[in-house]
């Protein structure tokens, strides 16, 4: 598939308003995109488990309109929202050739998360592609036809990547997979749900996440994705990412949890590690991030227990582990791990089946 064919061509502006809901879930990658090209085609294939319960919810309601240019306004958690305006102005910009029905129509778009909005929890994921999902049911009301489930997808999981690139990875559940790779099916365009063997150890595997800062990203994702060209590293970490993505697919379907720790473990800190040795360079971990590793690392070497850790670009860190530890661990977290969090605060989620539509 190329980016052409997700141009709509004929579409009705016979239909004057109308609108649709979607819930979309946040995603949290084991193997790391960091560093694009042009149009967000990210520089390394990446793999991410779907959450179930960090979503963001968007109604769309459209209404048909004469004047040219895009008209729109956003309301976040029910009060009228400027700062994301120039966001959602750019994201259409990028997106007006497949879909020209949005000059034709003034949007009025509500959001909220059921996460905190000052949780430095990246909403950027869930955002955009609950909004994608929306567009794409209007899409489907303006063709007036149904369109096939698995075209729907993909070309909503295109114009999520277009918004924020891992927001790609939110439409399906468990796994999705994203950027070209020889071991997985897979596109530069689009996410993928991962077909391969996932075995039963991973079935409803959990993500707790430790809130050590909630304040805003010191880095920006488009300033951090910046930092990998000419990054001295770049080319090895793309290699990397590869590798690690082949390993996985093996892992998942044998269930080898100590594999898997290592490679996940090992992917947070080399992405870390991409941003402490670029120019300029930044440490995005607080003493507290490096107090829960190796307060993990101590209770796994005492317990036996699978629990292993993985981070974003920032401070919090995300506490992966089986179904069947949940109970040892979520005790392990509040005992020992709540009090590096600000204000002991931490949510709890767990892999999820991706977006769902609310109403059409
Ligand atoms: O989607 P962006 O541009 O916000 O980049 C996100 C990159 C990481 O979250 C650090 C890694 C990933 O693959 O999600």
């Amino acid at each position: 598939m190329t980016a052409q064919d997700f141009i709509l061509k004929t579409y009705t502006t016979n239909i004057e308003s109308g609108s649709v809901k979607w819930a979309s879930p946040s995603n949290i990658a084991l193997v790391k995109y960091w560093g694009k090209k042009e149009h967000q085609i990210p520089e390394n294939p990446s793999i991410s488990f779907t959450l179930s319960d960090c979503k963001t919810i968007t109604e769309v309601t459209y209404t048909k309109k004469e004047s040219n240019g895009f008209s729109f306004e956003i309301f976040f958690e029910g009060k009228k929202n400027e700062a994301f305006k120039p966001k959602i102005q750019t994201f259409f910009e990028r997106i007006e050739t497949y879909m020209p029905f949005l000059k034709d129509y003034h949007f009025k778009i509500d959001t909220s998360n059921t996460f905190p909005h000052s949780s430095g929890i990246a909403s950027s994921a869930s955002g955009m592609s609950a909004i994608a999902l929306c567009l794409m049911s209007i899409e489907q009301e303006l063709t007036q036809t149904v369109i096939e489930k698995s075209h729907f997808n993909k070309k909503a999981s295109f114009l999520a990547r277009l918004g924020s690139g891992s927001a790609c990875r939110s439409i399906e559940g468990e796994l999705v997979v994203w950027g070209k790779n020889e071991s997985t099916e897979s596109s530069d365009l689009y996410g993928v749900k991962f077909e391969g063997d996932v075995h039963t150890n991973f079935k409803n595997y959990q993500d707790t996440i430790l809130l050590v800062d909630k304040g805003e990203k010191q880095v920006s994702s488009t300033v951090g994705h910046k930092l990998m060209f000419g990054h001295p590293f770049a080319k090895e970490r793309f290699a990397q990412a590869h590798t690690n993505l082949a390993e996985l697919k093996t892992i998942l379907a044998s269930g080898d949890l100590k594999r898997f720790i290592e490679i996940v473990e090992s992917e947070a800190l080399t992405l870390h590690a991409m941003m402490m040795t670029s120019m300029p360079y930044f440490i995005l971990m607080k003493p507290n991030t490096l107090e829960i590793i190796n307060k993990i690392w101590a209770f796994r070497a005492a317990t036996k227990s699978n629990v292993c850790f993985t981070l974003d670009a920032g401070a919090n860190v995300h506490v992966l582990y089986p179904h069947n530890e949940k109970e040892t661990v979520l005790k392990f977290i509040k005992n020992d791990l709540a009090i590096y969090c600000q204000n002991e605060h931490y949510i709890c989620d767990q892999i999820g089946l991706g977006a769902a539509l609310i109403k059409n």
